[in-house]
């Protein structure tokens, strides 16, 4: 049996160090199952975030060799396993333990954002008529699963710390699909350049490499 080893940050806010453990590799593991079986094995205490296992929920978001990925989605076929493979938590929020952060920031974000705001029904049943092209346009937006892995890469936030002032690219993505809701009336693009700081965006786009 093929094994590889496994080169994992383990702490807390207080700080922390690296710590290796070997897992077996069989084919078609994700590194998520390969933390799994360091759970199992060696490291019962050793906390990460997962739910879906599927791409679905967004919660085993890491730091795979330095990048951003989601820890069900990376299959270990895809990196190089002569070497420790370094598996760290997101940089741009604060730690919980070992690989867990604390994302809420996100949340508080999301609700400083005005809210989807309906015209007034089309019809006398209170029901409305949108084209199909007008949902098509916004249904990319919409696909986000909230990993903030975009959040974790952009470099306002994760090197220059500046969470007080932009939302991210998750949520200018949020914002997009608002403003294009075909039913929307809302107008939020004063305060995306005054309150949400887009300015700051540079359109380098590590945010759209690393999202899943
Ligand atoms: S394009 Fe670059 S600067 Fe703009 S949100 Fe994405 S990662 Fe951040
Ligand atoms: S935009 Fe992509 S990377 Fe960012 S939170 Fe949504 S799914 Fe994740
Ligand atoms: S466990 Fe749900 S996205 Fe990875």
């Amino acid at each position: 049996m093929k094994t590889a080893t496994f080169r994992i940050w383990r702490g807390n806010s207080q700080g922390g160090k690296y710590q290796d453990y070997t897992a077996e590799v069989s084919e078609g593991m994700v590194v998520l199952d390969a933390i799994h079986q360091i759970q199992a094995k060696d490291a019962n205490d050793l906390a990460c975030r997962w739910n879906c296992k599927a791409g679905k929920c967004g919660s085993c978001s890491a730091e795979v060799n330095g990048i951003p990925r989601l820890m069900c989605m990376t299959r270990l076929s895809q990196i190089p396993l002569e070497q420790p493979i370094t598996i760290e938590p997101m940089k741009a929020f604060p730690i919980v333990r070992d690989l867990a952060t604390d994302v809420s920031w996100n949340f508080r974000v999301k609700k400083k954002i005005k809210p989807f705001k309906p015209r007034a029904p089309d019809a006398p049943d209170g029901t409305w008529r949108m084209a199909q092209a007008d949902i098509d346009r916004v249904q990319e937006f919409r696909k986000c699963i909230e990993c903030f892995l975009c959040q974790d890469v952009c470099h306002v936030l994760r090197e220059h710390y500046k969470h007080e002032e932009f939302i991210g690219p998750r949520f200018l993505v949020y914002v997009a699909a608002l403003e294009m809701h075909p039913l929307d009336i809302e107008d939020r693009l004063a305060e995306l350049k005054q309150a949400h700081g887009i300015g700051y965006c540079n359109i380098t786009k590590c945010c759209t490499k690393v999202c899943p």
